[in-house]
């Protein structure tokens, strides 16, 4: 089982949106995915609440935990979305994770909190800030890329800001699961996050 972590500590930046949108996009894909909230908050599971798709599963994970009662259950790809704080509990689940993912707006206020996360990834093999929310057409993009590459990974699929994505939230979907270019965003986020995993979509086709 591979383990996905959408992390940071910066509130509102696109944790559970990415989350449920790459999980949606793995099942699709043929993985046995599932979603794990870690958030008080619940974003998560109200939206799990609200889908009428079972796929994907929205199970209960305690970091710290063993994994083996969702390895038994056969989930091949756990999406972890997780609080806008860093939790005592991070350090350990950022350790299991196979990638992690960092959504990060491209404000001055959210720049200024991405190099303390770099810091605290800098011996994780396989992470990545992804721009979230980017605004069309706007000045602000490309210098936020620019600070962002100097200070680690950036994913080359970036989220711009669309209606779709709220949206799709309503009746407990995914952007993904409709066409459009939030669905295509999507689509090249969870493609990235594959190549992240170390893996290929053609493992889970077989
Ligand atoms: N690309 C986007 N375009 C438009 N709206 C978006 C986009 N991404 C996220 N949002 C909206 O922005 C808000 C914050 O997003 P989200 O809940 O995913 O962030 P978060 O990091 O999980 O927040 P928190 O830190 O509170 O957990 C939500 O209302 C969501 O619908
Ligand atoms: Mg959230």
């Amino acid at each position: 089982m591979k383990i996905l972590v959408l992390h940071t500590p910066k509130g509102g930046s696109g944790k559970s949106t990415l989350a449920r949108e790459i999980a949606v996009a793995a099942s699709l894909a043929g993985r046995s995915a599932a979603l794990a909230d870690l958030d008080p908050q619940g974003t998560t599971s109200g939206w799990y609440k609200r889908r009428k798709a079972e796929a994907p599963a929205l199970v209960r994970y305690t970091p710290g935990a063993s994994l083996d009662p969702l390895r038994a259950a056969g989930v091949d790809w756990l999406v972890v979305d997780t609080p806008p704080a860093t939790p005592a509990f991070l350090p350990g689940l950022l350790a299991l994770a196979d990638a992690v993912l960092v959504p990060v707006r491209p404000t001055p206020d959210d720049l200024l909190a991405a190099a303390p996360i770099a810091r605290s990834l800098a011996k994780h093999s396989a992470w990545a800030f992804v721009l979230s929310q980017v605004p069309p057409r706007s000045r602000l993009t490309d210098g936020a890329a620019r600070q962002l590459a100097a200070l680690g990974r950036v994913a080359p699929a970036q989220m711009t800001f669309r209606a779709d994505f709220p949206a799709a939230a309503i009746a407990g979907q995914a952007a993904m699961e409709f066409t459009g270019k939030a669905a295509e965003e999507a689509a090249a986020l969870y493609a990235y996050a594959v190549q992240l995993m170390g893996e290929s979509d053609a493992t889970s086709q077989g």
